[in-house]
């Protein structure tokens, strides 16, 4: 199945997503959109010479108001984040434009794949701007940072990426949770592997925590892994796959979070991140997700202020 996907903003982000949806072939057509017209007519043109290189698609870029016919719409607009900044500082500036492209959508029938930062506050600014069920409105949340932290593992314990099955859930930003008690490398637990330094747990965490600043302290943005990661998550839909992935949606009771968006591992498949499963958490992973909740409930609610 190869579907239409829509991205909106066409700036770093946007098009790392648009240029490794297009590698990926998930695409019957691609729409590109951005305030500054010529640059996403610009990208489409250059990104149209290419077609002797992936599967057929044809790459376009389109009005705001044609977004609406989509299979899938990702929302990769706003300004980006500094070196000395949080996700969470941006929120004002992103939230602004999030709420519109959102109020945009009301009554879209299919989903939309928020990637701007904060992209848990942003994934809850949609979800009540356009009146979309919360399955239907998914933030990449913490799919990046799962993916960074079993790197890391995989690179301490010299083991493929692939055999590492270690979560990471909450905030995407500073409060998020890795779930080391549930880690494991293909059904071995972390915390019996042979050789596997526990206390070297908060410097991974710190790793992966940090890993989008010294990125954007470099070069500015970071944009090719984040692309990569919706790419996953467009294919996940367009296949109708129901993999488990760590995702950010507006939580409707799972371990104890209601109301506030943020990632916990979800059945991802053709209607969205329907169904929100409750992973294994010792105390302190149950209290840190608690907090992490905390956080972001009170930066949604700073916007009111
Ligand atoms: C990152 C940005 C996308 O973590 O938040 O790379």
């Amino acid at each position: 199945m190869k579907a239409r996907i829509g991205i909106i903003g066409t700036g770093w982000v946007g098009t790392s997503v648009a240029f490794s949806t297009l590698l990926a072939g998930h695409a019957r057509e691609l729409w590109l959109y951005d305030q500054r017209g010529a640059v996403a007519e610009g990208e489409a043109l250059d990104m149209a010479d290419g077609a002797a290189f992936y599967p057929r698609c044809q790459v376009s870029a389109v009005p705001l108001a044609q977004m609406r016919e989509a299979d899938i719409v990702v929302l990769a607009a706003g300004r980006n984040g500094r070196p000395d900044e949080s996700r969470l500082d941006l929120l004002r500036d992103n939230a602004r434009i999030a709420a519109g492209l959102g109020r945009s959508l009301a009554g879209f029938g299919g989903i939309v794949i928020v990637v701007t930062n904060p992209v848990d506050v942003l994934t809850r600014v949609v979800t009540a701007a356009s009146g979309l069920p919360p399955e239907r409105v998914i933030g990449t949340g913490t799919l990046l940072d799962s993916a960074r932290l079993r790197e890391r593992l995989a690179m301490h314990l010299s083991v493929s990426p692939q055999s590492v099955h270690a979560q990471v859930v909450g905030e995407h930003g500073d409060s998020s949770v890795m779930l080391w008690s549930s880690a494991h490398v293909g059904g071995v637990p972390l915390r019996v592997w042979p050789g596997w330094p526990v206390d070297e747990e908060p410097t991974v965490a710190g790793h992966v925590r940090r890993a989008a600043y010294d990125v954007i302290q470099r070069k500015g943005a970071t944009n090719h892994a984040i692309g990569l990661v919706t790419t996953e998550l467009i294919g996940c839909i367009v296949n109708d796959e129901r993999r488990l992935l760590p995702v950010s949606r507006v939580q409707t009771g799972a371990c104890g979070v209601r109301g506030v968006a943020l990632s916990l591992p979800a059945l991802v498949g053709s209607s969205g991140a329907a169904q929100v499963l409750e992973p294994a958490m010792d105390d302190a992973e149950a209290q840190a997700l608690a907090a992490s909740a905390a956080v972001l409930d009170g930066a949604f609610k700073s916007l009111a202020g």
